[in-house]
């Protein structure tokens, strides 16, 4: 039978490489984004639609029939105020998970961000766990525990399947010092997401979503729990990094948000 993805966000940095890489001969995707998008290729197996994900009619059609939910959808990063946090981020989020429960769609995964555990610090010498307490950096991280928040409360409540990724930096190569631990390569993303979508009966987990790079500092029991194996490593671009950016910490090296902790920062 054909597997229907709805992702959302899906016009977005991640979102655009996940429509490429996560096609399939027995798959369909719906791909939903409040701004317009690439149109369908020829043979393209997928739905565009136009929506915000905090519109609960829209989000209950868009997950009718739908096997499981890629929420990406939402304010990816610092910059913006409470009053859109609490609107697109946590109440958007809301509105996905009770779609999706209505509609009875088995599984959400959420695309989560090291920002929601940032003022945890890096530089202890011990393995950041999966399941870190929250400990946001920013208003942006207080709007991605909120999120894992309400995923944690629809699995206990409603038994919906739940996998948070506290994504870490996700880019075509690592660009800078912190990057070196904490970079999603656009590969590995694809495997991770392909790891949350086929895992049986995952239940409600949190992972971390980082590559294989050589100066880890996160646990990726959970993720190889779902069977995550990532293959690439910030290690390969150390050279160039070094040459090109400041020191690590010049950029909040002592904590995992690195510059969202920084009193400056918005
Ligand atoms: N890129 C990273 O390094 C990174 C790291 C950690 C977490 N994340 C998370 O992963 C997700 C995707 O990140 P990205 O880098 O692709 O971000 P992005 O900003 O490129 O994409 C986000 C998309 O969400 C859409 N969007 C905004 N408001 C919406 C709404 N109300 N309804 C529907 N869609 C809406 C935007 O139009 C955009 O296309 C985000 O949730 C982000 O918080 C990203």
């Amino acid at each position: 039978m054909t597997q229907q993805i709805l992702i959302t966000g899906a016009a977005g940095i991640i979102g655009v490489s996940l429509r490429d890489s996560l096609r399939q001969p027995d798959r369909h995707l719906r791909l939903l984004d409040i701004k317009p998008q690439i149109e369908l290729g020829t043979g393209e197996a997928a739905q565009l639609i136009e929506a915000s994900c905090t519109d609960p009619a829209a989000m209950f059609d868009a997950c009718q029939g739908v096997d499981v939910v890629l929420h990406l959808g939402g304010l990816s990063t610092g910059g913006f105020n409470w009053e859109q946090y609490v609107d697109v981020n946590i109440n958007g989020t809301y509105r996905v998970l009770d779609a999706a429960r209505r509609a009875g769609v088995p599984r959400v995964v959420y695309a989560s961000s090291h920002h929601a555990v940032g003022f945890h610090p890096s530089d202890t010498g011990v393995t950041v766990p999966d399941y870190l307490f929250p400990r946001p950096d920013s208003l942006y991280g207080v709007s991605k525990a909120a999120g894992e928040s309400l995923c944690s409360l629809f699995h206990d409540r409603h038994g919906l399947d739940v996998v948070c990724l506290r994504i870490g930096s996700y880019r075509t190569r690592p660009t800078d010092q912190r990057a070196l631990f904490n970079w999603l390569s656009p590969g590995d993303c694809t495997r991770l997401f392909e790891a949350a979508i086929a895992t049986p009966a995952p239940g409600f987990r949190v992972v971390w979503g980082v590559s294989a790079n050589a100066r880890a500092i996160m646990s990726l029991d959970e993720a190889h729990a779902i069977g995550y194996v990532p293959i690439d490593n910030a290690e390969d671009y150390a050279e160039q990094i070094n040459a090109d950016t400041h020191s690590l910490h010049a950029q909040g090296g002592h904590f995992i948000g690195g510059p969202f902790t920084d009193v400056t920062f918005e």
